[in-house]
């Protein structure tokens, strides 16, 4: 998704601005573009396609000064091209960035255009530099046009703004969509940017800025405001990231890296949570065991992958905790008048917790008379932990790849930690409930042995690679496991693959079988093992291609001419659905590295989705 990246400094800083941008490639884009305050006046270029090419369009013409701004466009309003890249200019004094959408572009655009303003691009962001070109030549000032032109702004929007007319400063504002402020050497400069990572090699102290915050940075001081204008304090946070999240190591992509990083990942989320068999209390926040006491339904609300380990988890509550439970995709809920039974605790879960359909479903629910909200979340200093009122980290540490993958594990095991507490609190006998949370700490050992099939699995790759089509099978709490794995193949190797209950499969996509398409099936050592046999037994007598990923206590169930079969230590149905997702993986990945397609970047994606 877009990024933004500004800094007011007494050197040079280009090199910030361009080294800013590659930090956030991982996030997806297709243009780019920086443009500084230079003693010729305010220079810019930008570029359709990567950072390297805008690198060397600056070394032809390297452009230099102390205070600017930079942008990488994921495209909403137009193609991606010069013309639709930022910064946008007004005149040739004041240079925009935005991420986000400006709903109300299109009345804007009327007004401006009558007032004497030349569009140049397709995009909805145009419309705000030049509205506050105009409030600026109104109001005297930078700032004071900014507050302006947000009261007038609808949608959703990060931006940061210099004008020619204000040497040395960089103004921006959030709404909806994140900014951070970060305090450079000497408290001597000042950063702005959508994402901490692209500010690391300059500092480490943030400001995250909070729904409707304006800022004003200049070289040696800021002034930040709420939305009102009045001037408020917020706290500075020292990031923790490690580094070495950030460097591929001796994988070829990250992806496989943060593939391998899950036994660690899995670790890491359980660590301190669970011992002995026992899940230690409070772990959601303090006087939250109380609360889950109370809880008499479930809500769970995601997106995409984040979506599916809500539907594992689904299964998973209703069976041992025995409470009802729905799970939501955000973009559906967010629009919909819910109704909420008494005593309904809401659960988000996102990696990043800047998705702007989750969050947006939360503060939907506010409104809705919940008993609260709780946040499965991957980013400590995200709008979506700041937002909950209950709240369990998921501890995978940076996700580089756009693909979910340690994510999705560590947002399954935290689902577990409340699946078996309230199952607990509902009566789960002490013997069942220790032997369970027992399962769930043989995980990291399990996630380890499933990578040892990596080799294996890359055998089987080759069946897809001259594919057009893939279908996935499942049952069961395995059902969302079949649906993350087809949603893994088509990102990143863009064969289509659809995923379905394995049931469901004569009521239709049967027809779509011939020899031509391959088939993945996932079986776990479960009551629906026999139901699951009898489907594979379907599509064989069609001539479909089988791939099996099965527990290995399930492989003798399965019929010699089944097809090829992956055999995996699961560990017990609770864990399964998390075992069986690392062959999922995996074949994705191998497909696509043999596809030779982009694997930790797919096209037309972005790792965090800031836009409706
Ligand atoms: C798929 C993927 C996406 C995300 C979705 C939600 O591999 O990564 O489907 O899961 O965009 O993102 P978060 O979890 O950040 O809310």
């Amino acid at each position: 998704m877009c990024g933004i990246v500004a800094a007011c400094a007494n050197r040079p800083i280009a090199d910030i601005l361009l080294n800013g941008l590659q930090a956030l490639e991982y996030r997806g884009y297709d243009s780019a573009g920086i443009a500084l305050q230079t003693d010729k006046g305010l220079q810019r270029i930008r570029t359709p396609g990567k950072i390297s090419a805008l690198r060397q369009l600056w070394q032809a013409n390297p452009i230099q000064g102390e205070c600017g701004i930079a942008h990488t466009r994921w495209a909403t309003h137009g193609v991606p091209n010069t013309a639709n890249a930022h910064p946008h200019l007004s005149g040739s004094k004041i240079a925009l960035v935005h991420n986000g959408i400006i709903e109300n572009h299109a009345a804007l655009r009327a007004e401006l255009s009558a007032a004497g303003y030349q569009f140049e691009s397709e995009t909805d962001t145009e419309v705000m530099v030049h509205l506050i070109d105009q409030l600026e030549q109104q109001h005297g000032d930078l700032f004071s046009a900014l507050k302006a032109a947000c009261k007038r702004f609808e949608g959703a929007f990060a931006i940061a703004v210099t004008s020619s007319r204000e040497p040395g400063t960089v103004v921006g504002a959030r709404r909806g969509s994140p900014l951070v402020m970060g305090l450079g050497r000497d408290d001597a400069e000042h950063f702005l940017a959508s994402d901490v990572h692209a500010l690391l090699p300059e500092t480490r102290r943030f400001i995250y800025l909070e729904e409707g915050d304006m800022v004003k940075i200049r070289a040696s001081e800021y002034l930040l405001t709420d939305s009102e204008g009045t001037e408020v304090s917020r706290a500075i946070k020292i990031s923790q990231i490690d580094a070495e999240a950030f460097d591929k190591g001796p994988y070829a992509h990250f992806m496989l890296k943060e593939i391998y990083e899950q036994p660690a990942a899995v670790a890491e989320t359980l660590e301190g949570r669970v011992y002995a068999g026992q899940i230690l209390a409070n772990i959601f926040g303090v006087g939250a065991d109380e609360m889950l006491a109370r809880v008499e339904n479930i809500h769970i609300i995601a997106c995409g992958t984040s979506y599916y380990a809500g539907m594992v988890a689904r299964y998973q509550i209703e069976e041992l905790a025995g409470l009802p439970c729905t799970t939501e995709i955000a973009s559906e809920y967010r629009y919909r008048k819910p109704v909420v039974p008494a005593n309904t605790l809401f659960v988000t879960i996102s990696q990043s917790g800047e998705t702007l359909d989750t969050l947006s479903a939360l503060r939907h629910a506010k409104q809705a008379g919940y008993l609260a909200t709780m946040a499965i979340c991957n980013v400590p200093e995200s709008s979506l932990v700041r937002e909950s009122e209950l709240v369990l980290m998921t501890r995978a540490g940076p996700e580089i790849g756009v693909a979910s993958t340690k994510a999705f594990t560590t947002q399954l095991a935290a689902l577990q930690l409340l699946t078996l507490r309230l199952a607990a609190i509902n009566g789960m006998p002490g013997k069942e409930y220790q032997d369970r949370v027992q399962e769930l700490e043989q995980l990291p050992g399990l996630l380890a042995s499933a990578l040892e099939l990596d080799s294996e699995i890359q055998q089987l790759a080759a069946e897809f690679a001259d594919k057009q089509h893939a279908l996935y099978l499942g049952r069961g709490d395995h059902f969302p496991i079949a649906l993350e794995g087809a949603l893994k193949l088509k990102e990143i190797s863009y064969i289509h693959a659809e995923a379905y209950p394995a049931g469901e499969l004569k009521h239709g996509p049967l027809a779509l079988v011939d020899e031509n398409m391959p088939v993945v099936a996932v079986a776990p050592n479960d009551s629906l093992l026999q139901k699951l046999v009898s489907n594979i037994a379907e599509v064989k007598a069609r001539g479909g291609r089988m791939i099996v990923i099965a527990d290995k206590d399930a492989v003798a169930s399965l019929a010699a001419d089944h097809g090829e079969v992956v055999q995996v230590e699961t560990g017990g149905s609770l864990v399964a659905p998390i075992v069986l997702t690392i062959p999922m993986q995996l074949l994705a990945y191998h497909v696509a590295l043999l596809k030779g397609t982009e694997i930790d970047q797919p096209r037309n994606l972005a790792k965090s989705v800031t836009v409706e």
